[in-house]
């Protein structure tokens, strides 16, 4: 029996940091900068790093560093980015029966460029990412978990989220869901199923695409939220900390003490699956839980990569300090 299954991407995070790159000033690009590069030249590379990433591996991983016993559902091509992610769930000890391999694909890959001080441009190749299909799916063998994790599914295998939700209901397997963009952009592809999900997470950004409300209106959002999702809603806000409630009773909070941003991707990632590693642990402690979260949060934010700095079996969940929760009664 997993104690979880993760589901998503798994994707190959390449970051590339080049003082040569420039921030400039344009109107070409709705953001009204751009990250240039003088053509036709040979630009130095200060610094290159590679690492593991994607929602279903980001996810898994911190299943695996508390010790549960945990699969990831994704797919990867037949490559060297992918023969190596097979040997780091090894490695992990994440559960491998769930590793597709698309002989005509390749893995997906991000690359990250930037100039090491503002901001940065992620160019994104999809690959195989979203090459999951009903018929690939172990279905008979994910029943045998607790919890399903469910990440971003894009492209074709957006189609699958109901499905799935679906299977885990009828299962009797708890649902935690952190859609993304493709299912963010048309409703229909969330709102019916927010009543079949245990843990629904999303920043202030994505909820307020949810409810259709202001992002200014965070009370609307989340009172909103809070009607629509059986179980547990969780809005991230960033530096801002967390509202989490359960429809009863609602809990907020703030962040950790840090004093440097190393790298900010994974931290959403770093927050969902450590909230619902702490439930799985102890079950019913949202406090605990959101402890757990935010400091699994602050390690990711403290080193490069999405995975780097996770929260170790052997780490206290108050490494990073204690937060102050306030407890409000619906
Ligand atoms: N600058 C920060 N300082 C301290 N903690 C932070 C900071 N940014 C994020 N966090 C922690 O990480 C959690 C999740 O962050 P955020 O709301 O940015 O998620 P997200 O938008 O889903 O991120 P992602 O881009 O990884 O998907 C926050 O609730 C907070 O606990
Ligand atoms: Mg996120």
């Amino acid at each position: 029996m997993f104690d979880v299954i993760t589901i998503g991407s798994a994707v190959r995070d390449v970051f590339v940091q080049s003082r040569d790159f420039k921030v400039l000033k344009t109107k070409v690009f709705k953001t009204g900068e751009a990250l240039a590069m003088s053509l036709g030249s040979k630009l130095y590379i200060e610094d290159l790093k590679s690492f593991t990433g994607g929602g279903a591996v980001n996810t898994a991983i911190t299943f695996a560093n508390q010790g549960l016993k945990v699969g990831a559902l994704t797919v990867v091509g037949d490559d060297s980015a992918g023969h190596s992610l097979r040997d780091y769930f090894q490695e992990k000890g994440i559960a491998r029966d769930f590793l597709i391999v698309d002989k005509k694909g390749n893995t997906a890959c991000s690359i990250i460029l930037t100039t090491g001080k503002r901001g940065r441009t992620i160019l994104s190749y999809g690959g195989a990412e979203w090459h999951l299909r009903k018929s690939d799916i172990p279905w008979k063998k994910l029943a045998e978990t607790k919890w399903i994790y469910l990440n971003h599914l894009g492209g074709e295998s957006a189609d699958l989220v109901p499905e799935i939700i679906g299977y885990a209901d009828r299962n009797n397997i708890k649902v935690a869901w952190n859609p993304g963009k493709t299912q963010l952009e048309d409703k229909k592809r969330i709102l019916p199923y927010l009543y079949d999900i245990d843990v629904f997470i999303v920043n202030q950004e994505e909820a307020s695409y949810v409810t259709g409300e202001l992002y200014e209106e965070r009370e609307k959002i989340f009172s909103k939220l809070d009607k629509w999702v059986r179980g547990l809603v969780i809005m991230t806000r960033g530096a801002k900390g967390v509202e989490v409630s359960d429809g009863k009773t609602r809990w907020s909070s703030g962040v950790l003490p840090l004093k440097r941003v190393v790298d900010r991707t994974g931290a959403g990632d770093a927050f969902g699956s450590g909230l619902v590693a702490a439930l799985i642990k102890k079950p019913g402690d949202i406090e605990y839980a959101i402890q757990f979260a935010s400091a699994n949060a602050t390690g990711v934010l403290t080193q490069w990569g999405a995975s780097k700095g996770l929260l170790k079996k052997s780490d206290s969940p108050t490494k990073y300090g204690t937060l102050q929760i306030k407890k409000t009664m619906l």
